[in-house]
């Protein structure tokens, strides 16, 4: 077969109860729970509160939950909402399945999220808010061209933490000159990285 330059990228469906189990074990602990949702859902995740969460997504205009899947398998789970008539969207519940970290999945999943939002939404802003101590997922963000705007202080109170949420927007524009990065992600040097089969790393 001849050798070919396109490589498997991460892909977005609609979240759904299938994947309510799948996203329980990416939680297993209140520690795993905290970074990834603050005080959203009470822990432990459960089917009760997920159904809600899926069910919520069914009013118009409310918010769009995606799973994320790379060459087919469920990898990642991302969130969108504030829709239009909202001058800004909301990226959250971002999460990438432990097994599948640091392989540059969530920069995928999150390019395709952001691509959705900019091309369904007639928004020039998407915001995320997230804990000032969870600062690889502030790297990520950072990397795909989200700037700082403000911190909330004391914003949250969630199991023992008191939580400062530190805001982080993104343009159109900026999005447009993160473009480079966009391309390395996609490009053949950084795919090897997500190779899922592989279990070297
Ligand atoms: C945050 C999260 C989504 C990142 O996904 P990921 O697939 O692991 O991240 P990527 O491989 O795309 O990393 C992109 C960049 O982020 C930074 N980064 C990601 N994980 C990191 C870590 N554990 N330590 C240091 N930097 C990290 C790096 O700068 C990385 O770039 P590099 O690969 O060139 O070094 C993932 O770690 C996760 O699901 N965390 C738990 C839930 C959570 O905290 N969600 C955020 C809610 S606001």
């Amino acid at each position: 077969m001849p050798s070919t330059d396109v490589q498997p990228q991460v892909t977005l469906r609609t979240f759904g109860r299938e994947d309510f189990e799948r996203l329980i074990s990416w939680v297993p602990t209140e520690a795993d729970m905290i970074p990834w949702c603050g005080a959203f859902f009470g822990f432990p995740l459960d089917a009760a509160q997920l159904e809600r969460y899926a069910q919520s997504a069914e009013r118009p205009r409310s918010r769009v939950i995606f799973t994320a899947e790379f060459a087919g398998d469920p990898v990642g789970h991302v969130e969108i909402s504030q829709i239009a008539p909202h001058l800004s969207s909301r990226l959250s519940r971002v999460l990438v399945a432990p097994e599948h970290r640091r392989r540059r999945v969530g920069s995928m999943m999150l390019a395709q999220a952001i691509d959705f939002t900019f091309d369904h939404y007639h928004v020039d802003r998407i915001d995320l808010g997230v804990w000032t101590a969870n600062s690889s997922a502030m790297e990520c963000y950072r990397k795909l061209g989200f700037a700082h705007v403000g911190t909330w202080p004391n914003a949250m109170v969630a199991d023992a933490h008191t939580i400062d949420v530190y805001w982080m927007t993104l343009t159109r524009v900026g999005w447009r000159s993160a473009r480079p990065y966009r391309c390395h992600l996609c490009s053949r040097s950084a795919a090897p990285r997500a190779n899922l089969a592989s279990t070297a790393e």
